[in-house]
């Protein structure tokens, strides 16, 4: 038997302070494949709030426990368990919800075991914003060392792991960011994440962005799903402005139905964890 775990639940969409319980789930009885996980540290992705919402292009089925990524210690194995031990370190599997509880217990499948060495607090957000940020750089166009990136948004957790690993790999990466008094602070700590370039959205408001650039805007522009309607326009004139001004293709991407592959998958994350302990990328 697992012990008993606490979890937050919603049972409806709406606004999660409103929909949002704390519950106590009683001790599950587990099967001889299955592991018991003690979860050490789940974050609060934005995602994890829009699917609460309800907003999100996927939702679990409600009732739901929420949390979509983390990090626990292998608390209890089933007997047919082999490749994982108590006090093992592992994430969750792509594409499952529920990391917003005390204790876990699922198929040993679904868990996968990471170097102990690994801070917790990069274990535990690894597999969403820094895993999209590398696939979106692998998965569209073969970008070799010189190539040159164009994002927006280039502030958020992704848009600095895209810098980051764009740096990693020799190519340029042209970031635009929202105008605010501190912008030059902004523009200055995403430099030194390894930013080529870093552009205020009013300093893009003019003809000729290709001039402005000064680079070939050939190839992909891709733009993530899910931003909000706020964000969404802002960025589409953006857009709009690059493509006209070259031959560009453009293209959504969510992660969740990009479906890597389970080795694909590990073999990822075993790269940003082992950026991550270098020192080579931070969040
Ligand atoms: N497609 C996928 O599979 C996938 C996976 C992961 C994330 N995402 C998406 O990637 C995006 C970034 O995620 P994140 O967790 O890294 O985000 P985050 O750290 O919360 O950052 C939010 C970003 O949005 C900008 N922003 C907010 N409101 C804006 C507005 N009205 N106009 C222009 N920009 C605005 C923020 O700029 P300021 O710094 O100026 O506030 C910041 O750069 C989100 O849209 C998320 O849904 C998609």
């Amino acid at each position: 038997m697992s012990p008993p775990s606490t979890a937050v639940v919603y049972d409806q969409h709406g606004p999660p302070d409103t929909v949002t319980r704390v519950t106590k789930i009683p001790p599950v009885e587990m099967n001889e494949n299955e592991v018991c996980v003690k979860m050490l540290a789940a974050p609060i992705n934005p995602a994890d709030i829009n699917r609460i919402e309800g907003v999100y292009s996927v939702l679990p089925p409600i009732p739901a426990i929420g949390g979509w990524e983390g990090v626990g210690e292998i608390h209890y194995v089933g007997s047919a368990v082999m490749a994982l031990s108590p006090g093992d370190l592992v994430i969750h599997a792509a594409y499952l919800s529920g990391t917003w509880q005390t204790y876990v217990v699922e198929d040993q499948s679904l868990w996968y075991k990471i170097d102990k060495n690994t801070p917790i607090e990069y274990a535990a957000t690894i597999s969403v914003n820094p895993l999209s940020a590398l696939r979106m750089l692998e998965d569209f166009v073969a970008l070799k060392p010189g190539d040159t990136i164009v994002q927006n948004g280039a502030t958020s957790i992704v848009g600095q792991c895209v810098i980051q690993l764009a740096r990693i790999r020799g190519i340029h990466s042209i970031n635009i960011i929202r105008d605010k008094p501190e912008s030059d602070k902004i523009k200055e700590k995403l430099i030194k994440l390894g930013a080529n370039k870093v552009f205020t959205e009013s300093e893009l408001e003019v003809k000729g962005v290709k001039n402005l650039l000064d680079i070939s805007l050939k190839g992909y522009l891709l733009q993530e799903k899910n931003l909000d309607e706020a964000q969404y326009r802002c960025s589409i004139d953006h857009l709009l402005a690059l493509v006209r001004a070259g031959d560009i293709s453009l293209k959504g991407y969510l992660l969740q139905e990009k479906n890597l592959d389970e080795a694909q998958y590990r073999c990822s994350i075993d790269h940003l964890l082992a950026l991550v302990r270098a020192g080579d990328i931070a969040i």
